[in-house]
């Protein structure tokens, strides 16, 4: 396993401000108006809470996860797709695969499990090299082992299995299993590249988000996303009546996770039924 990066406090304000700078070039978050009261603990915590995007039970926040999440609260689930750990090594034409490196580098460095450990439920996607690592984090909760198998995996065998399975851990200590009786099974079916938008290298497909949400939650849960990406977690949460919040550190991936959930909200507006005093007036029967 590669090393996890280094934990910052929130203590170190000259780091942060730092790395917020140069990662946001510009862009002002949360963060940086929580840096502009440091000292006060209060107003740090409640600029801290202050989302970046926030509508009807969603709250999006461009940050880094390890800065947000010890100040939130009330998260029911966590169902996250966070960065894999990946290995470019041996032979074939698998080490010169050039889209590890075109991803900007987050889908190989994986990520500080430690965030898991203060939630009740989780669901969290990995690489097979990533399970023993989850299920020992599962700790004292339940826990299952669910597979999404793809139909069209890359053809990359060079003398091994192919990659056409992908592993979620659903571990629970509180509450219960959700969902229907199809979402119950240990496995789904669904081939790579179904993008609902598609420009995020990771985006997952909706089927098996939403399939995963409706285990891990009940209808007007809180669902937490600490590595949203292009926002796919929300999308899913809105609908199935879920309430989300969801964290992203790229600021190019976290405006498309805006632009989807405010999309999402358009098309249910769309089919709301429509007022008895708006029809009366649209098919004229006041004239
Ligand atoms: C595998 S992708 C998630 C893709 C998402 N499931 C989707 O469907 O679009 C992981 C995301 O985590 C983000 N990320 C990595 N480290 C992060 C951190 N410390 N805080 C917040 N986001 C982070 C990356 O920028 C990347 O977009």
């Amino acid at each position: 396993m590669k090393s996890v990066r280094r934990r910052w406090t929130w203590t170190s304000t000259a780091q942060v401000f730092e790395a917020r700078m140069e990662m946001l070039a510009g862009r002002r978050t949360h963060v940086d108006r929580a840096l502009q009261s440091p000292g006060d603990a209060r107003e740090e915590k409640e600029a801290m809470l202050k989302p970046d995007f926030e509508r009807e039970g969603v709250k999006l926040y461009l940050g880094d996860c390890r800065d947000v999440l010890p100040h939130l609260e009330g998260v029911d689930a966590v169902v996250t797709d966070p960065p894999y750990e990946i290995t470019a090594a041996g032979g074939g034409i698998g080490a010169t695969r050039k889209d590890l490196n075109a991803t900007e580098g987050f889908t190989d460095c994986g990520f500080d499990y430690s965030i898991l450990d203060r939630f009740d439920c989780w669901v969290c996607f990995g690489t097979l090299r990533q399970v023993p690592r989850l299920i020992e984090k599962a700790g004292d909760r339940r826990w299952m082992l669910v597979t999404w198998n793809k139909q069209n995996p890359c053809p990359l065998v060079n003398g091994n299995y192919l990659p056409d399975t992908e592993y979620i851990i659903h571990a629970w200590r509180k509450g219960r299993l959700y969902g229907g009786f199809e979402d119950k099974a240990r496995y789904i079916v669904h081939p790579l590249g179904d993008k609902e938008h598609g420009e995020h290298p990771n985006e997952k497909p909706m089927k098996v988000m939403r399939k995963m949400v409706n285990l891990a939650s009940d209808t007007g849960h809180t669902v937490l996303d600490p590595f949203m990406g292009s926002g796919t977690t929300g999308v899913a949460c809105i609908r199935t009546g879920r309430k989300f919040i969801g964290i992203e550190k790229e600021p190019k991936y976290f405006d498309i996770a805006v632009a989807r959930v405010k999309e999402e909200f358009e098309r249910l507006r769309m089919f709301q039924p429509v007022a008895a005093e708006v029809q009366a007036e649209l098919f004229g029967a006041n004239e």
